[in-house]
């Protein structure tokens, strides 16, 4: 199967899982809306490094599907509540209306509550099921870098910090943390399904934050440098708000550089696991050139 077969299939895969746990039932508007942000586009990093790291380690993707969902679950989750008028008030995110603008502020907050709280049964569900310590440790690790030392509090320092004069250190504490949390939980959980070591959860751990980082410093360089068409979001959402981001504070140039210093690092880093690593190699290399 050659990089693109492959890297289709797992989407598709995770695609099907999702629409299956997100069949519309009581109350309709709830699921409409739920499935609204999850099926409106969106790239699918979070699942697809989550494969790729389980089978990186050795491990058979097909037992992280129930996890992938959960994850991109949380990720739209995320998605929903930044877009929100109290948070970055963008009105497109995924190619369409945000779920406030498609449905109302309440929905948009409950669906973001509903998505969140399934990614949590589904996992719980899947412990109970597997009768396995592997799945404990990983929903651990993703309720940890999505909440109280992950996304949330990057979250929460990056809107506190609207129209603040930030140094670097916080900049990096929020980019590490709001963009960086899920990836990481992505590849740490995907790795500990797989049967990883403590060795590679901690090699997956270092991937994660050089991936982490490099991914919210192109997504601040996009803001600024593609239209809306190509992004499916608002640009210049960033200076809107009076955010400090990598641009801002380092400068195009740099940025760009410093981008590509910290993927190209992920990429060797990955490299140590050989054959099996082949894909996610591949897959952190495609990130380099995003466009969207
Ligand atoms: C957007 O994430 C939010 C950030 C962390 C920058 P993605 O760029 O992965 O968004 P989708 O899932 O493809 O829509
Ligand atoms: C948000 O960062 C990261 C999340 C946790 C959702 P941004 O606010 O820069 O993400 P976009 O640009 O709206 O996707
Ligand atoms: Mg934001
Ligand atoms: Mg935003
Ligand atoms: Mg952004």
């Amino acid at each position: 199967m050659d990089f693109n077969e492959n890297l289709n299939k797992k989407i598709e895969t995770v695609n099907n899982a999702l629409k299956k746990y997100l069949a519309p039932k009581y109350p309709e508007r709830l699921y409409e809306a739920m499935g609204y942000s999850v099926f409106a586009g969106g790239k699918r990093l979070r699942p697809v490094l989550m494969l790729s790291a389980c089978e990186a380690v050795g491990g058979k993707a097909e037992d992280a599907i129930p996890f992938a969902c959960a994850m991109e679950m949380i990720h739209t989750y995320s998605l929903i509540h930044d877009d929100l008028p109290a948070m970055d008030n963008d009105d497109f995110r995924r190619g369409k209306p945000t779920c406030h603008k498609a449905f109302d502020e309440a929905l948009a907050i409950l669906a973001g509550d509903g998505l969140l709280t399934y990614a949590f049964e589904i996992m719980l569900n899947t412990i109970c099921e597997k009768r396995d310590i592997r799945y404990a440790k990983a929903a651990s690790y993703i309720a940890k870098n999505s909440g109280t030392c992950g996304m949330l509090v990057g979250q929460v320092v990056d809107v506190e910090s609207e129209g603040v004069a930030i140094d670097d250190k916080t900049l990096m504490y929020i980019h590490d943390n709001k963009t960086g949390g899920l990836i990481k939980a992505s590849l740490v959980a995907g790795a500990i399904i797989g049967g990883a070591t403590e060795d590679e959860i901690g090699d997956f751990e270092k991937i994660g934050y050089n991936i982490g980082i490099a991914f919210q410093i192109k997504d601040d360089i996009l803001d600024v440098t593609s239209t809306s068409e190509i992004l499916g979001k608002p640009v210049f959402s960033d200076e809107k708000n009076n955010k400090s981001t990598y641009v801002t504070l380092h400068g195009i140039e740099n940025a760009q550089e410093d981008f590509k210093t910290l993927s190209e690092g992920a990429v060797k880093m990955i490299e140590n696991f050989g054959a099996k690593g082949e894909f996610l190699k591949e897959y952190a290399d495609t990130l380099i050139n995003r466009i969207n």
